[in-house]
């Protein structure tokens, strides 16, 4: 049986990005950090080379790939689902030959390249307060 999950439509940044349960739904706050890392960038020479840790749905690499034309990303993330996600965001806005996706822990799959990038932005996962007492004790 085939257990195919729902897909719908979110906007962030002014585009339009698949999201599904293998993914969070990107949040309003992230905007800002997309917005920072594009004037970033900007100041930067060219070829502009970033990374986008936890990718997720690849809302952060799309939407600086879309306003830095020749900026080029690398995002990863560690899980597979997620990332099946990203490459259809990443299809639907013809970022291939600018967005990579490369699956891993952290930064394991980039390891050899740390010191070319531009940028290293990431939106890790969301820890709450009660998860976060949880960790100390442990
Ligand atoms: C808070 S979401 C961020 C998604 C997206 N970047 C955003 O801003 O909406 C965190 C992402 O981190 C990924 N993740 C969790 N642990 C990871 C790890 N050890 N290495 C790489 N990615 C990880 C999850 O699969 C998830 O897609």
């Amino acid at each position: 049986m085939s257990h195919r999950l729902p897909r719908r439509r979110t906007e962030f940044y002014s585009i339009e990005l698949e999201v599904t349960p293998d993914c969070l739904i990107p949040r309003p706050e992230t905007e800002l950090l997309v917005q920072r890392s594009i004037e970033f960038l900007r100041q930067r020479p060219s070829p502009r080379q970033v990374c986008d840790l936890c990718t997720g749905c690849g809302v952060i690499a799309v939407a600086i790939a879309k306003n830095v034309p020749d900026a080029k990303v690398i995002a990863t993330d560690i899980s597979a689902p997620a990332l099946a996600v990203a490459a259809r965001n990443i299809e639907k806005h013809k970022l291939q030959d600018r967005v990579e996706l490369r699956q891993g822990d952290l930064f394991d799959p980039l390891i050899a390249q740390l010191d070319q990038f531009d940028l290293i932005v990431c939106n890790p996962p969301y820890v709450s307060a009660a998860e976060y007492e949880e960790l100390r004790r442990t």
